[in-house]
C-alpha cells in the first residue's frame, strides 16, 4: 500500500531527535532544543490555574479567546508598532507559531507556488512548504553577519513568487534583520505581491544594541504581511502551545478556516493565562533580555578557547559554530557524527548544522549550540568544554 509521497521525502525534525538521543545518555547536558530548563514565571502559572479553577475548560471561540485575542492587539500596538491590528478581524490564535505557519501556508498556497526562505532556516519550514505544497527556494545566509545578497534576493523573486518566510531574530544564526534588510524586501513583495511571512518568536531576546523590526509596521505591508508569534519563547512556556498569526482581514478569514478544521482551537484556559503574559510591563521583558544576554556571554566565553569556533547572535538563544579545524582532527565526517562524538566525549547536546540546510553538506561543518538554560547548566557545559580547550 503506498503512504503518502508527501511524508515520504522529509524526516522527522533532527532538533527533536537530538532530545531523544540526549535521553540515551544520562547525566549529559541537552543544548539542542530550544526549551529554558528553568521554571516558567509564577505570576503566569498562577493565572492558568485560576482559569482552571474558574472552570474555563471548554473550547473558546476557535480563532481564540476575546481576552487574549485583545491582549494580542494591545501588545501588538504597543512593541511592535502594528495599528491596524483590531482582535475580531485580523488575529487568529493557534496552537503555538508551529500551527500558525502551517495554517498560514495552507492558506495562502497553490501547489507550485513559489516561497523563499532565509538559509540556514529553522528546519520546519522546508516540511511546511511541502505540505502546503509550495516550491521552497533558498536565499543564503553568508557567516559571520549572516547578511544576504540584494541581488541574489531580487532575483529569486519572479510571477511564482507566493511568500517569503523571514525570522527574526533567528534561529539558528541569532540573526537580527535591520531596517535597510526589511525596506528591501518590503519593496519586493509590493513589486510582486507577495507576502512576508514572518515568524518573530524571539522579539524579546535581543543583545548589545540589537532592536526588533515587524516588517508589517511599514504601513504599506498590512495586505502583505503574515505574522507569526506565541508565547513559548517569550514566556518561557514551550509546553502550552499557545501563538497566533495576524494579518489583513481577507487573508485571517481563511487562516482561520484551516486552523478550525485542524485544531479546533488552543487550549482555552492556557489562553486566559497568556493574556495575561502579554499584559506584563518592560520590565519583564528588561529582565529577560539580561538573563540571556549573560547566558549568551558565558558560552561565548567558554566555546571561543575552543576549536568550536563560536558566531556571536545578535538575538534569539541559539549559537551557531563553525568546527572544521576540530572536526579534521577527530575525522569526522559530517555534523551528525560531530553532534554524537560530542555526546559521546564531552556529555554535551547539540543540534547537527546540516539539519537547518536545504543540501546537508552546507552545514557539515557546524553545530548549534542552544542557552536557554539555567546559570549552574551552562557552568557545568563550560566546565566540560575545558578539556577540549584548543
Ligand atoms: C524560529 C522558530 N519558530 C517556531 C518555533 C516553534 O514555536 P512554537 O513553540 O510557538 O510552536 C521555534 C522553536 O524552537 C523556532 O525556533
Amino acid at each position: 500500500m503506498d503512504l503518502s509521497k508527501i511524508t515520504e521525502i522529509f524526516t522527522e525534525s533532527v532538533i527533536r531527535e537530538m532530545t531523544r538521543i540526549a535521553h540515551q545518555y544520562p547525566g549529559c547536558i541537552n543544548l539542542a532544543q530550544g526549551f529554558p530548563d528553568f521554571p516558567a514565571p509564577e505570576p503566569i502559572k498562577d493565572a492558568a490555574i485560576k482559569a482552571i479553577k474558574e472552570d474555563i475548560n471548554q473550547y473558546s471561540i476557535t480563532w481564540g479567546s476575546e481576552s487574549l485575542r485583545n491582549a494580542i492587539a494591545d501588545k501588538v500596538a504597543r512593541y511592535n508598532k502594528m495599528d491596524f491590528v483590531e482582535a475580531d478581524k485580523n488575529i487568529t490564535v493557534t496552537c503555538g507559531s508551529t500551527e500558525a505557519m502551517i495554517s498560514s501556508m495552507k492558506a495562502i498556497i497553490n501547489p507550485k507556488d513559489e516561497v523563499i526562505i532565509f538559509e540556514p532556516f529553522y528546519e520546519n519550514y522546508g516540511p511546511d512548504c511541502l505540505l502546503s505544497g509550495a516550491i521552497p527556494r533558498y536565499i543564503k545566509l553568508y557567516s559571520p553577519e549572516w547578511t544576504f545578497d540584494f541581488d541574489e534576493l531580487e532575483v529569486s523573486f519572479n510571477e511564482k513568487t507566493k511568500a517569503i518566510i523571514l525570522n527574526t531574530p533567528n534561529n539558528p544564526t541569532g540573526k537580527v534583520f535591520t531596517e535597510k534588510e526589511l525596506k528591501f524586501i518590503v519593496d519586493l513583495c509590493l513589486n510582486y505581491d507577495c507576502i512576508a511571512m514572518t515568524d518573530e518568536i524571539y522579539e524579546h531576546i535581543l543583545y548589545d544594541d540589537h532592536k526588533h523590526i515587524s516588517i508589517a509596521s511599514f504601513p504599506e505591508m498590512e495586505n502583505n504581511s503574515i505574522t507569526i508569534n506565541s508565547i513559548s519563547k517569550s514566556y518561557s512556556l514551550t509546553g502550552w502551545r499557545v501563538g497566533w498569526a495576524i494579518a489583513s482581514e481577507r487573508i485571517t478569514a481563511e487562516i482561520k478556516k484551516v486552523h478550525d478544521f485542524l485544531t479546533v482551537g488552543a487550549p482555552a484556559p492556557l489562553q486566559e493565562a497568556a493574556a495575561f503574559a502579554l499584559s506584563l510591563g518592560d520590565e519583564y521583558y528588561t529582565r529577560l533580555r539580561d538573563f540571556y544576554q549573560k547566558a549568551r556571554d558565558k558560552l561565548y566565553n567558554a566555546l571561543k578557547n575552543t576549536d568550536l569556533q563560536p558566531i556571536k547572535p545578535g538575538g534569539a538563544y541559539y549559537m551557531m559554530t563553525n568546527c572544521e579545524e576540530y572536526m579534521k582532527n577527530y575525522e569526522l565526517k559530517n555534523s551528525m557524527d560531530l553532534a554524537i562524538h560530542l555526546v559521546k566525549r564531552l556529555g554535551i547536546v547539540t543540534v547537527p548544522g546540516s539539519s537547518f540546510y536545504a543540501n546537508p553538506e552546507d552545514g557539515q561543518f557546524q553545530t548549534r549550540f542552544c542557552f536557554c538554560k539555567k546559570d549552574e547548566t551552562l557552568q557545568a557545559a563550560s566546565q566540560k568544554l575545558v578539556k577540549i580547550r584548543s
